[in-house]
């Protein structure tokens, strides 16, 4: 498809056949499509590894889903894909690869990058990882005092911080319980202050995750938790390395900040931030569950690359999942997209989502840069079930809002629970099914009247119902099941990014608010007039200044 073409998505006959459809459809309601195809429950769901993914209860027909494999296919999806496959530099803006499939792909994969395989440095990293790994969790490796390590602190910000302490929450029942792992993301003062303030120094290991090695948060938050290891300790610069290694691709800036290029695992600029849990930014994560068992999360990840790079489009999930998100915003404006985990371990998971989500698909320009006429990415959101319910789901439910959501559920619950916690897990369950249930169907107003309800408060007792949702369903959240999770949201976010013919690698809308702080800092403290400001960031900054008495 050429340059001027992709500009014209809306214009396409594609799109056009898709909005006909969308208005020959109408009010059509879930109820009417079940009561259609008594096979639609059965039917429209999918096999991906251990996820069993229902979708029967999305606004669509077989005609739906077909319009929206053809969009897929006049946009040119599969050969984006297979081009990110092969290594090439589809981040274009960046001029890069985008290879985050190679960190998890077989030791004897080939894939290249500007003629070079990289996988065998990829698992040159992960053995080194696990070599790391292991010293730590047996307590080979002592800090400057000799005492094995206890603590581990990973101080990251973005994609080097979210990732691990998501999988971390996610798997902490395969942690080792001995270990205390935790993350320092925030620059203000007060998150390092709290992750450090009962920890030992002599036993704490920080684990400094930055792409770059520039980001401002975390050299601040490194610098600090080295004056507090060293003045802990009552060591010199010697302490560092028993102490703080890196995780980066940038060793030059690793070495300026006095950590030896021997304690840094690298990764590479084809692996974006919010894609890189699996590489050596999982390392506080390796270390808290073991290497076996990260190895485990990679297969997982792997399985669905698979399945994505291979599946036909009918049965293909995350082309799924991509398409029915472009069909939600496109036409029928939904703005939002909610996550809803039936997992108490899943607490961090769609803050996770967030950044893969928002990070990669928050664009209004096109890959040649011209302005897009359509919906992009949705605001992704959304905490664990069952809280939600006794909480925003009111709006869900009753609100003027269409919110597409997932929810995502287990058979079985995780941990070693007493015998009682675990008889709660059907409980948890019996919710998850039933607000799907509710949400599609709803209940009539003739439904509610039967139940003798006053006149007056019968719209007020109704559920329209019609609420779009996916159900994903494994038998238990293990590390394989995370890796195919989280490698089937990183695929939807590619398919819908491929569709809008956006740039879903690069970032650049954190850049001007990081200047911009570059250039207040100087005037909060004073050592600037702060000349030029507009007026009112010039009256907040006074006052601001005012309250810090200065
Ligand atoms: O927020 C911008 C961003 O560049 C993210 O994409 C990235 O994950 C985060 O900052 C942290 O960057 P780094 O790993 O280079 O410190």
């Amino acid at each position: 498809m050429n340059a001027e073409s992709r500009t014209r998505l809306t214009r396409t006959p594609e799109w056009n056949a898709l909005g006909k459809h969308r208005e020959q459809l109408g009010q059509t309601h879930l109820r009417e499509l079940f009561a259609a195809d008594p096979a639609r429950g059965a039917g429209y769901t999918l096999q991906v590894g251990d996820l069993y993914l229902d979708y029967s209860k999305h606004l669509v027909t077989d005609e739906t889903l077909a319009l929206l494999r053809e969009l897929a296919a006049a946009t040119g999806v599969a050969e984006l894909r297979d081009a990110m496959f092969r290594g090439e530099k589809i981040n274009t803006t960046e001029d890069r690869a985008v290879l985050h499939t190679a960190l998890r792909a077989p030791r004897d994969a080939v894939i290249e990058v500007d003629g070079e395989n990289v996988v065998p440095a990829v698992h040159a990293v992960l053995d080194k990882m696990s070599a790391f790994s292991d010293r730590i969790r047996s307590g080979e490796w002592t800090g400057h005092t000799g005492r094995p390590i206890k603590n581990v602190v990973n101080i990251g910000i973005g994609g080097s911080d979210l990732g691990p302490a998501m999988a971390y929450e996610v798997l902490r029942s395969f942690t080792d319980r001995a270990l205390t792992v935790r993350f320092v993301s925030n620059v203000d003062g007060a998150d390092l202050h709290e992750a450090v303030r009962d920890l030992d120094p002599a036993e704490t290991l920080f684990i400094i995750a930055s792409k770059t090695f520039t980001t401002i948060e975390t050299i601040t938050n490194a610098t600090s938790a080295r004056d507090w290891l060293l003045s802990g300790l009552g060591a010199g610069q010697e302490a560092v390395a028993k102490h703080f290694v890196a995780l980066s691709t940038n060793s030059a800036k690793v070495s300026e900040f006095g950590i030896d290029t021997a304690n840094m695992f690298e990764f590479w600029d084809w692996v974006g931030g919010r894609y890189s849990y699996d590489s050596a930014i999982g390392l506080s994560l390796m270390i808290a569950i073991g290497p076996d068992r990260f190895r485990e999360m990679l297969d997982g990840f792997h399985l669905v690359d698979e399945h994505f790079r291979d599946a036909p489009p009918e049965g293909n999930a995350p082309l799924l999942l991509g398409l029915l998100g472009v069909w939600y915003g496109a036409f029928f404006d939904a703005q939002s997209h909610a996550v809803l985990p039936y997992s108490h371990y899943l607490s961090k998971f769609t803050a996770y989502l967030q950044q893969l989500d928002m990070e990669s698909n928050g664009k209004s320009v096109d890959r040649d840069g011209n302005p897009v006429d359509w919906q992009t990415g949705p605001v992704v959101w959304g905490t664990p079930g069952t809280n939600g319910q006794h909480a925003y789901y009111q709006l869900i439910h009753q609100g003027t809002k269409v919110i597409p959501a997932d929810f995502i559920g287990f058979a079985q619950p995780v941990a070693d629970l007493a015998p009682g916690l675990v008889a709660q897990h059907d409980l948890l369950m019996a919710n998850f099914f039933a607000q799907t249930q509710a949400l599609a169907f709803g209940k009539t107003p003739e439904e509610v009247r039967a139940e003798g309800v006053a006149e007056e408060l019968v719209p007020h007792k109704t559920f329209r119902g019609n609420h779009p949702t996916t159900t994903i369903l494994a038998e238990s959240l293990t590390p394989s099941v995370l890796g195919q999770l989280i490698a089937l949201y990183e695929h939807k976010v590619f398919v819908q990014g491929a569709i809008w013919n956006i740039d879903s690698f690069d970032q650049w809308g954190v850049e001007l608010g990081k200047v911009l702080a570059k250039k207040i800092e100087p005037v909060l403290t004073g050592d600037e007039p702060g000349e030029g400001l507009d007026s009112s960031t010039a009256t907040l900054v006074e006052a601001y200044r005012g309250l810090r008495g200065r």
